[in-house]
């Protein structure tokens, strides 16, 4: 049920307010009731208060001293002056007269829901980097370094908060090089993007062992709107709150929406080989999204893949090639590379002390600097 985002605990002995309140609360789509029995702990609990509402209301302040995310309504026959300021004074939130209205109730709801999407903003604040993949050329190993940057930098965090988000319509390899199914992908959010945000997000994204979050890309085209250059915005910037990392394979798409995210990223990393077509393809790539002032030329890093040194060109000749120097130089590995894709791990999970996983490592300390490295003990293997 991915529009489900607060559950209540209904604690109104009533019937016939216990009725009303799940009939106006299930409405919301948003909230659900759930039974005493339910394991999960309530975003939200409901109480009518009785005759002896003094002690109460002593138990409920007790209650809330110790939960520090529930809040508490409450409904009770009666609504003294002296009830309501004690009941204020102890924290509760709302309080329902009755006859119960709904719209009342769905009122106080939305204000449930609007503080907690504000506490949740000013705790996790804007912070999530955006890291995008382009490829200069098809076949480079785009979704490579998308995939292996996510896993590297998951590995080398202690609470990983990384998330990879593939922008290949149909052709989206990530699931296949992570051996995942996910159940959505970003068509969903398309679909349902007056419904976007953070509790929808973590629904719709899949959790990979090693700790990445992935939102892969639609299979079939199934009729969903197409994610405009806004969508993108919104679910970017939804997912800097949520995640401290966001790589993103871009494939080789340069449509307005590719635009839009090559402007909202820290760093774009194009992705070259030693040929001199693609290095010549990558200059003009570079030169573009720079001058058209999508991104300053010092946040896209290029990065030279399958490098053999015995290749026809050198590391010289491929930065004179590009106009800009080669941040990035990640070692041909074709038996690596291969294992990693027919047995749908990443390269970390295949063969952690291989040159290419260190090239991934050495860069991800790079990237995040060493202070921010705490390599964890991979326990999925
Ligand atoms: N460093 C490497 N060493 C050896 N082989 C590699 C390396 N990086 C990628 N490959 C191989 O290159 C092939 C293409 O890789 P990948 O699918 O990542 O490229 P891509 O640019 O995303 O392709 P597409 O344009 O189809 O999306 C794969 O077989 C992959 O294993
Ligand atoms: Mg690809």
């Amino acid at each position: 049920m991915p529009g489900i985002k607060f559950f209540v605990n209904l604690s109104v002995k009533n019937q016939e307010l216990n009725t009303e309140f799940k009939t106006a609360i299930n409405e919301t789509g948003v909230f659900k009731v759930i039974s005493q029995e339910e394991k999960q702990e309530p975003d939200l609990l409901i109480c009518e208060l009785g005759e002896n509402y003094e002690e109460e209301l002593n138990n409920l302040q007790l209650f809330l001293d110790k939960a520090d995310t529930t809040e508490i309504f409450l409904v009770s026959k009666r609504s003294d002056p002296e009830i309501l300021i004690q009941a204020l004074r102890i924290g509760i939130k709302e309080f329902f007269p009755v006859p119960l209205k709904p719209e009342l109730i769905k009122d106080a709801l939305n204000r449930f829901k609007k503080r907690y999407e504000k506490l949740q903003h000013t705790t996790s604040g804007s912070s999530g980097k955006i890291y995008s993949i382009l490829g200069s050329k098809g076949g480079v190993g785009t979704t490579t370094v998308a995939v292996n940057l996510a896993v590297s930098i998951a590995v080398n965090q202690e609470n990983p908060s990384v998330a990879l988000l593939d922008m290949n319509i149909i052709f989206g390899d990530v699931p296949i090089l992570l051996d995942i199914s996910p159940k959505h992908n970003w068509g969903d959010i398309t679909q349902n993007i007056e419904r976007l945000d953070e509790f929808f997000l973590a629904n719709i994204l899949t959790e990979h062992a090693t700790g990445v979050h992935v939102l892969p890309s639609p299979r079939y085209l199934n009729n969903h709107p197409s994610p405009t250059p806004t969508i993108m915005e919104t679910l970017l910037d939804l997912m800097k709150n949520k995640y401290d990392y966001i790589i993103i394979d871009l494939g080789q798409s340069m449509n307005e929406t590719a635009l839009r995210i090559v402007q909202m990223s820290d760093l774009v990393h194009v992705i070259a080989i030693q040929s001199l077509p693609c290095l010549s393809n990558t200059n003009r790539l570079v030169n573009s999204i720079v001058e058209y002032g999508y991104i300053d030329k010092e946040n896209v890093k290029i990065v030279l893949n399958r490098y053999l040194k015995k290749g026809m060109v050198s590391l010289s000749s491929a930065e004179e090639g590009v106009g800009k120097k080669l941040s990035w130089v990640i070692p041909n590995d074709y038996s690596t590379t291969m294992s990693a894709i027919n047995s749908g791990k990443p390269l970390y999970q295949v063969a952690q002390k291989s040159r290419i996983v260190k090239s991934f490592n050495d860069y991800v300390e790079k990237l995040l600097g060493v202070e921010n490295i705490k390599r964890k003990k991979m326990w999925f293997f």
